[in-house]
């Protein structure tokens, strides 16, 4: 469990956790709308050194945002809007799977059987904070990829 207590604190764990991240790694994101998913995101992608912007899309619901140097790229995904006409397997993710890092938003109970390991990062606001910026971050990992990592 992490305590962060600003936007750039979250973006420099997001950084911090890149190091960890490798191809094939699956980052499960949960948390309430604002909770700080998506600059958790920006901060991975910073770590990964990927062409960014890394946003909360309106229209788009996956975005491959390719390496500027020789790492794997990341693929961003907000599973909000999923769920009507287009599910998680109209998203093709595991065509792009082994060679990247795939990142998901919201996808918790959707995007499990994509693989067997995966890291879930959950984000509450803390309690008692006393300022609203304040944000509990817990990791947790799943499978042999996360056995002593997290
Ligand atoms: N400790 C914090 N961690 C992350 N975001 C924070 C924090 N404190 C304030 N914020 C703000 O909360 C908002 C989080 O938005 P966002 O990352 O888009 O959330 P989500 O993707 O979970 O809906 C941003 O405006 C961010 O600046
Ligand atoms: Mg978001």
């Amino acid at each position: 469990m992490r305590t962060v207590a600003t936007a750039e604190e979250m973006r420099e764990l997001g950084a911090e956790l890149a190091g960890l991240l490798r191809p094939g790694d699956l980052v499960v994101l949960s948390g309430p709308l604002g909770a700080g998913k998506t600059t958790l995101a920006q901060g991975i992608g910073e770590g990964l050194k990927v062409r960014g912007p890394i946003t909360s899309p309106t229209f788009v619901i996956a975005r491959v945002h390719p390496s500027l140097a020789d790492g794997p790229a990341l693929v961003h995904v907000d599973a909000y809007r999923l769920g009507g006409d287009l599910e998680v397997d109209d998203l093709d993710l595991d065509a792009s799977l082994e060679e990247s890092v795939t990142l998901v938003e919201w996808g918790e109970g959707l995007v499990e059987g994509l693989a067997e390991d995966r890291l879930e990062i959950s984000i509450e606001r803390g309690e008692a904070a006393e300022t609203s910026e304040g944000r509990t971050v817990r990791l947790r990992g799943v499978g042999p990829r996360w056995e002593g990592v997290v």
